[in-house]
């Protein structure tokens, strides 16, 4: 077994802590310490258990928020909220990607993965737009991202947004799609859609589109590579071609969804 040892010197406490160390303490210490990294590997290996949706829902008086609000109106991992940056007084697309759905890693690799395997430029920017709204909301995000992107971009690339919440839940082995491990994770093993995703998913598989939510799920990877390096950049071409920006700035046009806009530039208003 190979041995990390800065791990190992940090977990005795430090350089300076090992230094007082006679010979047998330390010797002691790096079996322990081995024994403790042998069960990790073990606990790995096993196959991982999944909760159970009746376990997901013991959780929930267990947290000080629920878990369909949008990530800009809770701390993350427990911390508390930071203060948002203002919104310049006529905000792009590019300025939301970087001042409110930032880090936007997930949508940036969906794109990525999109632009590299030949997707149309519809489908490539329904990748990078597919989960934005999660800022704003989380349960039925496929719904409430159609709303907030339907009166900029093409019909094509809503359809897609709007659908690909309920393929998800729909493998695909011909379009080589999967149910995906974290959503045993997120609903539990033994969850069944709600009847309205049922429904839905019927209508879309004879659907002349069905295809165009069904990429956005092939290229709806959590992190194909954690290290990738990825921004808007590449994609200000294909937004620029298909993402109608009002001049007056997102939030200011009277568009049916002026007010989700807003409220991301603005979620510490009381009212
Ligand atoms: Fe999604
Ligand atoms: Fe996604």
């Amino acid at each position: 077994m190979e041995i990390d040892r800065r791990a190992f010197i940090a977990s005795l406490g430090g350089p300076a802590v090992v230094a007082l160390m006679d010979h047998e303490a330390k010797a002691e210490a790096l079996e322990h310490y081995m024994e403790e990294k042998l069960d990790e590997m073990v606990a790995a290996q096993q196959p991982e258990k999944f909760p159970t949706v009746a376990e997901l829902q013991a959780q929930i008086e267990t947290r000080p928020y629920r878990r369909g609000a949008g990530t800009l109106f809770t701390g993350q991992r427990g911390e508390n909220v930071k203060i948002l940056k203002p919104m310049p007084e006529k905000p792009t697309l590019k300025d939301f990607f970087e001042l409110r759905f930032a880090p936007a890693n997930h949508v940036l690799q969906s794109a990525t993965r999109a632009m590299k395997t030949g997707m149309s430029e519809e489908i490539i920017l329904a990748c990078l737009l597919h989960d934005c709204v999660l800022s704003l909301i989380k349960p039925d995000h496929g719904w409430w991202g159609a709303q907030l992107f339907e009166p900029y971009i093409p019909e094509k690339s809503a359809f897609a947004i709007r659908y690909h919440q309920t393929l998800r839940f729909y493998p695909d082995e011909e379009a080589g799609y999967e149910y995906p491990d974290q959503y045993y994770r997120i609903f539990g093993h033994d969850y069944t859609p709600p009847q309205y995703i049922q429904d839905t998913y019927k209508m879309l598989k004879n659907h002349k589109w069905y295809m165009e939510p069904r990429l956005v799920t092939v290229n709806d990877l959590y992190a194909f590579d954690p290290n990738a390096k990825v921004s808007i950049e590449p994609f200000l071409d294909i937004v620029g071609r298909h993402f109608k920006q009002p001049k007056e700035g997102l939030g200011y046009d009277n568009s049916p969804s002026a007010h989700m806009w807003r409220t991301l530039a603005r979620p510490d208003n009381p009212l």
